[in-house]
This record gives structure tokens, C-alpha cells and sequence, in this order.
């Protein structure tokens, strides 16, 4: 079982919070076990390869005059430095080619439609209907069915990024300009990590996303909750928050339901319900909340939302109050 090979691999590796949830060692999805088996493959085709050259050269090492010889003469070289590697990898080749393409059909038609487009850095998120009609937006949280297919609309329109969940699909590269799609389809309810995989500027490193596959009622009921507008606030502090959001906040966020309808930043309708904060870098609570408003470029440097530092406390707890309040 070449899982279990994966397994022990795995655990002779030095140990990572990734490990699990963002591993192409351990598939999680249709598409993903393709392309394990493909690495598998390609894995044992090597170690064959190199354990085939280990032995020619301890025969050429130890062996005698007569042995080293026969290796030197053209026959062998012929055989064994041309033949034997066009053989191999063209057959690896193929057999690549045939994974490939096995993975671009599209089979049945998917289940979900999702756009993610790529932003510098973090990811704008729309689930859309058949017609390309925009249902809802967030960011950095993407939600699927679970046993379901789905299809991601890939898109960017600054630098080029890759979207990358490993243990549910290959990498594919956003490119401006271009859409490129990608099929994935969960097993099993679970939570997968994603990372953008192209290097990208100065954040690179810290844009990531979470994908969670659910229950098919479970997703249903979080797109419902999802396509409402934000939930208006229900007692005095959370106005004062409101207020605040704004002045500060609004010309840049979108908030469905009020006057806030800024494009530039993720839309925070249902911010409170997200698993994290920034693309990944934060967990998602009232702390981590006030503290990237207050100090965003101190959290990462260079992206594209001021540090409002100029903020009261008493303001800045508001809105992050009212922020955990979108849920
Ligand atoms: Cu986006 Cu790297």
C-alpha cells in the first residue's frame, strides 16, 4: 500500500502544523489520488533508475578489468545510456500525459461553481449560478460539499499566483489576463489548507486559504446564511462600531446590507463567521481583529491596508466588536 509507504515517510520528516491538512502525501480527494499515485509512480521509477546505476557502478568500482570492459563497450553504452532512458521516460512521459488528461475531463457537470480570484495578497472568493450570476462573496474561506464535484473559476489580475489545496487537487497558476478552471472533489467532510504556490511579492509566503468540505445540508445551510446581508447591529455598542467602520472602513469594504460597498478589500459581510483573519495569518477573534486593524503593516508589511493606528481604543474596540459580530 503505497499510503502506508506515505505514512512512514511522513513521520520520519520533521513534524509541522501543516502536516495532514496540507499534504500531497495524503490525499483527500478524487483528483488528488491521481496525482499521488502519478508521484508514486515517478518516485519508484527513479529509485529503479538509481539503484540500476548504483549497481553498474560497483561493478565498474569492484569488478574485474574484464567486467569494467564489457561496461565500456559500445554495445553497453548504446543500450544502457540511450535505449534503456528513452524507454523509460517515454513511458513515464505517457503515462503522465494520460494522467493529465484524465484529470482535465470534465465528467460530470460540477455541483458548485467557485471564483477565486487572486489578489496581492489574499483571495477574493464568489460562489457564482450557472450563469455566471455572482450569488455571494467572501474571502480566504471556501466552503464545498463534500462528495460533490466542484469547479474553481481561476483568475487574477495583478502578478501571476498558483491555487494550491494539495491534499484535493494539483497546483494551477492564475494568470492576468487568462481563466484557467480546476476540478476538485472532497471525499469526506474535512478542512484542507491551501497556499498560494507563485511566488508573488513581498507576501507570498503569507497567503494562504482554508477549503472545508461539508455535509451536503451543512453547506446548504452556510450558503443560505452566506447570500444574507450582514445582520444589523442589536444594541449600542455595536452601533457605535457601525459608525466608526464607516468612517474608517468603508470607502474599502463592502459590507451587503449597509452603505459600505468598497471593492478594494475583501468583502466583510460575514467576516465573523471566517476561520482567519489576513489570508491565514490570524486566528479569527476580537484580539487578533483590533490588532490587525491597529497595526495590518506591521502584520504584513507592504499590503495594501494602512494600519489605523490613529484609532481610539474605544474606537478600535468597537469595530472589532462589531467586526466578530458579522457572523
Ligand atoms: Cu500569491 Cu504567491
Amino acid at each position: 500500500m503505497p499510503y502506508r509507504v506515505s505514512i512512514a515517510v511522513f513521520a520520519a520528516l520533521p513534524s509541522s502544523a501543516a502536516a495532514g491538512v496540507q499534504s500531497v502525501l495524503d490525499p483527500k480527494g478524487l483528483h488528488a489520488d491521481r496525482v499521488a499515485d502519478m508521484g508514486w509512480v515517478m518516485f519508484a521509477g527513479a529509485a529503479l533508475i538509481f539503484i540500476g546505476v548504483l549497481a553498474v557502478l560497483a561493478v565498474a568500482l569492484y569488478q574485474p578489468p574484464g567486467w569494467r570492459g564489457r561496461l565500456g563497450s559500445r554495445g553497453f553504452v548504446v543500450a544502457a545510456g540511450i535505449g534503456l532512458p528513452i524507454v523509460v521516460l517515454s513511458a513515464l512521459l505517457f503515462y503522465a500525459f494520460g494522467t493529465a488528461a484524465q484529470l482535465s475531463r470534465a465528467g460530470m457537470p460540477p455541483a458548485v461553481r467557485i471564483e477565486v480570484s487572486a489578489e496581492m495578497w489574499w483571495w477574493r472568493v464568489r460562489y457564482l449560478d450557472s450563469e455566471d450570476g455572482v450569488l455571494f462573496e467572501t474571502a480566504n474561506d471556501i466552503r464545498i460539499p463534500a462528495g460533490q464535484p466542484v469547479e474553481f473559476v481561476l483568475k487574477s489580475d495583478n502578478v501571476i499566483h498558483s491555487f494550491w489545496v494539495p491534499n484535493l487537487a494539483g497546483k494551477v497558476d492564475m494568470v492576468p489576463g487568462h481563466v484557467n478552471r480546476l476540478r476538485a472533489q472532497a471525499h469526506e467532510p474535512g478542512r484542507f489548507r491551501g497556499q498560494c504556490a507563485e511566488y508573488c511579492g513581498a507576501q507570498h509566503a503569507k497567503m494562504m486559504f482554508e477549503v472545508q468540505a461539508m455535509a451536503a445540508a451543512d453547506f446548504q445551510a452556510w450558503t443560505a446564511a452566506q447570500r444574507l446581508p450582514a445582520r444589523e447591529p442589536g444594541d449600542a455598542r455595536l452601533l457605535a462600531g457601525k459608525r466608526y467602520f464607516m468612517r474608517a472602513c468603508a470607502q474599502c469594504h463592502t459590507i451587503r446590507g449597509t452603505a459600505a460597498a468598497g471593492v478594494q478589500g475583501p468583502d466583510l459581510t460575514h467576516v465573523g463567521s471566517r476561520s482567519s483573519l489576513a489570508a491565514g495569518v490570524l486566528d479569527n477573534n476580537i484580539g487578533s481583529l483590533a490588532g490587525w486593524i491597529a497595526g495590518s503593516q506591521h502584520i504584513k508589511p507592504g499590503n495594501a491596508m494602512p494600519s489605523f493606528n490613529q484609532l481610539s481604543g474605544e474606537g478600535l474596540r468597537a469595530i472589532a466588536q462589531y467586526m466578530e459580530s458579522l457572523q
